[in-house]
């Protein structure tokens, strides 16, 4: 398998596909591609993982960042036949290269990723507070 990670802002429809083959959609607004039009416009940082064997989108880490001094990772998904194959592991270590050194790399796990990022070593936070989406 080869890959190709670039950073990329894919279309609302491959947005909305990679969150559905990750298992993300059900946790995204995947029906509103308006919404998702403005997600991905926000971003400053999008990084996507392709095979080079079909052309599909099979990983992305979409990132709001200043490149300065913060880079909150919103989504991240990997499609699952190509999970446990260092694609998230990948994708978070580019996403803070380019975030670069004065950056703290800040997110919110999905309950079923809270292994996954114990298993990077990624420090928690029991300082963080968040006001929930109202819509
Ligand atoms: C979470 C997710 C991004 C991980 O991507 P991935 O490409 O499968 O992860 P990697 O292969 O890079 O895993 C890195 C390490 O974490 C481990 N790991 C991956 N998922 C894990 C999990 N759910 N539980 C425990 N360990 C996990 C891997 O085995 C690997 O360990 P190793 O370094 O000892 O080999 C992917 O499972 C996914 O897209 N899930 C659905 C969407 C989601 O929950 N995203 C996170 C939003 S906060």
């Amino acid at each position: 398998m080869t890959l190709t990670y670039a950073e990329h802002t894919p279309t609302p429809k491959q947005f909305a596909d990679i969150l559905n083959r990750s298992g993300l959609g059900a946790r995204r607004p995947v029906d509103d591609p308006g919404r998702l039009a403005r997600m991905l416009a926000g971003a400053k940082l999008t990084i996507i993982a392709t095979d080079d064997a079909s052309g599909e989108i099979v990983g992305i880490a979409r990132s709001i960042t200043d490149f300065s001094y913060a880079c909150y990772l919103s989504d991240l998904a990997v499609d699952v036949a190509y999970q446990r194959n260092g694609i998230g592991k990948r994708l978070i270590e580019l996403t803070r290269e380019r975030a670069g050194p004065q950056c703290a790399l800040i997110l919110i796990a999905n309950p079923d990723a809270v292994e996954f990022y114990k298993r990077l070593g990624m420090p928690n936070c029991d300082r963080a507070f968040v006001y929930p989406r109202l819509a």
